[in-house]
């Protein structure tokens, strides 16, 4: 069975998916150098996967660390998540984002040429698209200039990857360009494990409704979408973690040897509708309050999902509910 090497594997998405992966008899060598993510997780990967799980503390951007890394061990496919995400810090500190976004990444081309290692699976996303003119956003819909340091280097990630699998007609990339993914493993044993003041919506809504935050700030009431609020494609984090493994597998089987897709549900959700989702499966009466609209948010975006699912054979199986129930009953252990 494969080696997979998952980067940024004891983070939110990276976690799920090495249990995924441990679950289905791969050997999983997760690296994280642990800025976003708490060293707990490569036990709790072991508890729920009943499979052991290599981890090593590793710093992408440190060229000598990551041949070293190579040099002891044999890895057939890389999953690489390891990458800073918040949209907002990156619009701050844009040298962090494009040093350890990009710089990570070159890191794991060198050494996948030097080490023979031929499938690389990449975390893009569909901040790629900006505010598509039209919707549902196919993998044909234009990309738009990033609206951020941070989907600029998902932008010129796949770039990057492209060009390098131009020229290396052995080497087989899929960048998976992600839409919002939200949710915890129902052991309620890994989950998102945001840093200080959550960013995104739905962490921010289960600290509200746990008491952490006095009350959710909904960013925006007068956008042109039926409740006022935007629009967005929630995924749950495990139907996105098995869109990597069916990645790994399309890459045996794939004729060109770089292809993309969209992992998203391909339904639409406004912020209203979650928030009544969340309360509907936790019985918590949310405190909220629409407030001004948040710099830098587009309107709405939803996936269409018919490449993933006809190329990749596979499709997100789980809906809203199901998303917030577990999301919620991840916080409530934290
Ligand atoms: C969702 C909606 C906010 C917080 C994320 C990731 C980005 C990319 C795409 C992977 C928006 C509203 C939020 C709050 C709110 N994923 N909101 N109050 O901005 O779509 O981007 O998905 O690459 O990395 O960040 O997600 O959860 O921040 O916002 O009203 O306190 O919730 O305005 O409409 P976003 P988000």
């Amino acid at each position: 069975m494969k080696n997979v090497l998952v980067t940024g594997g004891l983070g939110f998405i990276g976690s799920h998916t090495c249990v995924e992966l441990l679950q289905r008899g791969y050997k999983v060598i997760a690296v994280d150098n642990l800025s976003n993510s708490e060293i707990q997780v490569k036990d709790r990967i072991t508890k729920i996967s009943r499979e052991n799980i290599v981890f090593q503390q590793l710093d992408l951007v440190q060229k000598d660390e990551v041949k070293s890394f190579f040099e002891a061990h044999a890895i057939d496919s890389i999953i690489h998540f390891a990458a800073s995400k918040a949209v907002g810090e990156s619009v701050e500190n844009p040298l962090h984002y494009y040093q350890n976004n990009l710089i990570s990444l070159l890191n794991l081309l060198e050494a996948s040429k030097a080490y023979s290692v031929n499938q690389f699976v990449f975390s893009s996303s569909c901040t790629v698209y900006g505010q598509p003119d039209k919707l549902p956003v196919t993998e044909d819909t234009p990309k738009k200039p990033a609206e951020s340091p941070y989907g600029n280097t998902k932008q010129i990630g796949e770039e990057i990857l492209e060009d390098f699998c131009r020229v290396n007609p052995t080497f087989k990339a899929i960048s998976l360009r992600y839409f919002n993914p939200i949710g915890a493993h129902k052991s309620a044993l890994i989950g998102e494990l945001p840093l200080g003041v959550p960013n995104n919506l739905v962490p921010f809504i289960t600290q509200t409704a746990a008491g952490i935050r006095e009350k959710l700030n909904v960013f925006g009431g007068d956008y042109d979408t039926p409740d006022g609020t935007c629009i967005r494609d929630y995924i749950h984090v495990v139907d996105l973690a098995l869109a990597h493994i069916s990645a790994l597998e399309y890459a045996d089987r794939m004729e060109e040897n770089y292809d993309f897709f969209n992992v998203g549900t391909g339904n639409g959700f406004s912020v209203l509708e979650v928030i009544k989702s969340f309360e509907k499966v936790s019985g918590v009466n949310l405190n909220y309050e629409i407030v001004d609209r948040r710099p830098g948010d587009i309107e709405k975006i939803y996936a269409d999902t018919t490449k993933v699912n006809q190329k990749l054979g596979w499709k997100a199986k789980l809906g809203l509910d199901d998303m917030t129930h577990s999301a919620w009953e991840w916080q409530k252990t934290l």
